[in-house]
């Protein structure tokens, strides 16, 4: 069996004196799996996902993403392990309206030290990839809200991510941008990308992942795998498997990954 890219063991995390927002919740994904986390309001879904991206700490229990212990990093260690193993998309984008298109998906890039050069060529690579080219030199508030969430993508992709983690990523789109969305996470995953999308929504649970896991009241009390997800678009699998840069062909290894 593959190593793990998430393992959660027996995390409980509280806020202030409510309830648990999570209770002893362990969880294990494997590379190239796509997990939907669904629940009701309130049900801990996003604390789940601040406590994977180490946005948070659990009061017990471990998180282990590719191979680094995050419940135990500090300020520094954390930013540094967000930059290098997860990207992530929220609801509202999080774009810096101030910088272009092409600087917001470069920027994560940028932050880990790459020369400005190269991280503009891969964000160029992304863009057109992800059918954003002609955006490049906009700035996001001129963009529509499915383009804005694609250059989301586009950026939380820059760092070739272990990971990546989408919260509610079509909570502010209408149907057809959220399709697109949709498909394009879908396709991503096809292609070896591992992906954990807490949503709402029913249809994009099931256009989009493969294991759905079910919270309420901090506990998972329901996890079903299916093979349900369709193959993808074969232009995305140099994205995924992180070859756009150097330019090599891509080896098809994380998309074998995927159909496991
Ligand atoms: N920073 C915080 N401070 C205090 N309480 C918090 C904090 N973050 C979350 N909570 C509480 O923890 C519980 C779980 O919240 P969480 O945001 O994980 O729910 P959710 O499933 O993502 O809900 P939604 O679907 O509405 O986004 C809620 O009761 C919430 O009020
Ligand atoms: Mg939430």
């Amino acid at each position: 069996m593959s190593v793990p890219v998430i393992e959660l063991r027996e995390v409980s995390r509280r806020y202030d004196d409510g309830p648990p927002a999570l209770h002893e919740v362990s969880l294990t994904v494997r590379p190239g799996e796509a997990v939907a986390v669904l629940g009701p309001s309130g049900s801990g879904k996003s604390t789940l996902l601040n406590l994977i991206a180490g946005l948070d700490r659990p009061d017990t229990g471990t998180v282990t993403v590719d191979g680094v212990r995050v419940d135990g990093l500090g300020e520094a260690g954390s930013a540094l392990y967000r930059r290098s193993k997860v990207g992530m998309v929220f609801q509202f984008f999080n774009l810096l309206d101030d910088l272009t298109v092409t600087d917001n998906v470069a920027l994560p890039a940028r932050l880990a030290g790459m020369a400005r050069g190269e991280a503009d060529r891969r964000a160029a690579e992304l863009l057109e990839l992800l059918g954003l080219d002609r955006h490049a030199r906009a700035h996001p508030g001129r963009l529509s809200g499915g383009e804005r969430q694609r250059v989301a993508v586009a950026r939380a992709l820059m760092n070739r991510p272990a990971l990546l983690l989408a919260d509610e990523p079509t909570g502010a789109l209408d149907t057809a941008a959220g399709q697109d969305v949709s498909r394009l996470l879908r396709d991503l995953n096809a292609e070896g990308q591992t992906l954990v999308v807490v949503t709402h929504d029913l249809a994009l649970a099931r256009s989009c992942t493969n294991r759905t896991v079910r919270i309420a009241d901090g506990r998972i009390v329901e996890d079903v795998r299916s093979d349900a997800v369709a193959t993808g678009a074969a232009t995305l699998r140099a994205v995924a498997s992180g070859t756009v840069a150097s330019g090599t062909a891509a080896s098809g290894t994380a998309a074998s990954e995927a159909g496991r």
